[in-house]
């Protein structure tokens, strides 16, 4: 079954005089798919799309829980001249197939970012390509910039599920202003709802939202208290603490509190919620895109870095030595690898069965106490612990064989103190 049948799909299909008046060439265009959010550059790329390549446009809006009226984007979309519109609720696909393997895999982006923006590029590029394969469209557009990672990962997602599909990018492609935008769309028959311009490039989504360019460029300056929509200032977060519980299942996290069989959307949206509240999950850092920028991001992540946090210190009590160290090391690359557009790699792929794996006992309950911007987890307990109070205690009960520390330590320490007689002087 194709992807986006599985989605909640509301398609608003423009009626016979739009059609008329977008097609009145009488030749039968080609059609192109553009990824459309309803703001100021999609809806100037419609019209661009159907004057520069003479395309018949379907705009998609796609939810994958940032806010906004998919609605009215789509619309506004058929009101602009797109032969089709889709608007499809996507949020609870985002949260299964592309929040649950990060989460299992802890993925940070330099041990920081928790991928928001990256990992839903996969699955809008994925939901686009199966619009084009069902509406026969040979081109896909999208409105990425040229200086960003957004359009490596449209790109390069969009290549790997079938490469036959051409790809525009109006962004890159035109030279305009913000000014030349707003002159064109007036000139065009555009309408367009020119909103006060934020002073930030912002993305959400359900885990999380991105924050940069503006007074933010200046690495060294601290962000204002406008950049930060999700969370409040920890100064101003209450002064007593909340805990959280949270339960996991095969890595994956089931409930909160008493509530132990909860959506995981629903988890993610409480825990957005209730960190937001305790100024939990804010991020500022310089990251290192993929075209070789460096850049200051700014991010707002409760739930994200909660259940990191949390997933991660469940892993320490029932993952071997070995497999956790080792573990580290996938989770890095796998992040690396989400991070620059190759989530439908073989790679990535593969190392998403290895961190499966991994996931098997990963089941228990990780107490998380929210206080003042802090997530601290301050308690675990798992069916399946290697945690042994017998041999970690140094009370009453102990059954740690103490006469076997010093046999052990002599085998251990013995090429040391091999090289030490030999080498050293
Ligand atoms: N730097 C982040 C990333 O590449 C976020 C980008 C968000 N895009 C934006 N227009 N603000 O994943």
């Amino acid at each position: 079954m194709s992807t986006f049948r599985r989605f909640r799909l509301i398609c608003t299909v423009a009626s016979t005089a739009q059609i008329h008046m977008a097609s009145r060439s009488k030749k039968v265009r080609d059609k192109v798919v553009l990824a459309y959010s309803g703001g100021l550059d999609t809806s100037v790329a419609i019209r661009w799309l159907q004057q520069k390549y003479d395309l018949e446009v379907i705009a998609v809006s796609i939810n994958v829980g940032q806010p906004g009226d998919l609605q009215e984007a789509v619309d506004r979309a058929v009101e602009i001249g797109a032969v089709q519109a889709y608007a499809i609720d996507a949020t609870d696909d985002f949260v299964k197939d592309y929040i649950g393997p990060s989460l299992k895999a802890n993925a940070l982006y330099m041990g920081t970012y928790p991928l928001a923006t990256a990992i839903a590029r996969p699955l809008i590029a994925k939901i686009m390509v199966d619009i084009a394969k069902k509406e026969g469209a040979k081109y896909i557009a999208h409105g990425c910039t040229a200086k960003g990672n957004d359009q490596v990962r449209f790109d390069v997602s969009i290549a790997a599920l079938d490469p036959e599909l051409k790809i525009i990018a109006p962004m890159r492609e035109w030279v305009m202003t913000r000014e030349d935008e707003i002159e064109y769309a007036r000139q065009n028959d555009v309408p367009i709802k020119v909103k006060k311009e934020c002073p930030y490039s912002t993305d959400e989504n359900i885990w999380g939202r991105s924050c940069e360019c503006g007074i933010l460029e200046d690495a060294m300056a601290e962000p204002p208290k406008d950049a930060y929509e999700w969370t409040v200032d920890p100064e101003d977060a209450p002064d007593s603490p909340e805990y959280v519980d949270v339960h996991f299942r095969k890595g994956v996290p089931v409930g909160l509190d008493k509530k132990k069989r909860m959506p995981l959307t629903d988890i993610v949206k409480k825990l957005n919620q209730l960190g937001g509240e305790h100024g939990c999950g804010r991020v500022d850092h310089i990251e290192d895109r993929l075209v070789g920028i460096k850049s200051r991001e700014i991010y707002e992540c409760p739930a994200a870095v909660i259940l990191i946090n949390a997933h991660r210190d469940l892993e320490k009590m029932v993952l071997t030595k070995d497999l956790f160290s080792y573990k580290r090391g996938v989770e890095q690359r796998f992040s690396e690898l989400a991070y620059d557009g190759l989530w439908f790699s073989p790679l990535a792929e593969a190392l998403m069965a290895f961190v499966d794996k991994t996931q098997e006992f990963v089941e228990g309950t990780v107490r998380v106490k929210l206080y003042k911007g802090s997530a601290t987890v301050v308690g675990r307990s798992s069916p399946h612990s290697l945690y042994d109070t017998g041999l970690a205690t140094y009370a009453d009960g102990d059954h740690f064989d103490h006469r076997s520390a010093e046999g052990f330590i002599y085998v251990w320490g013995l090429p040391l103190r091999t090289v030490a007689k030999a080498q050293k002087k």
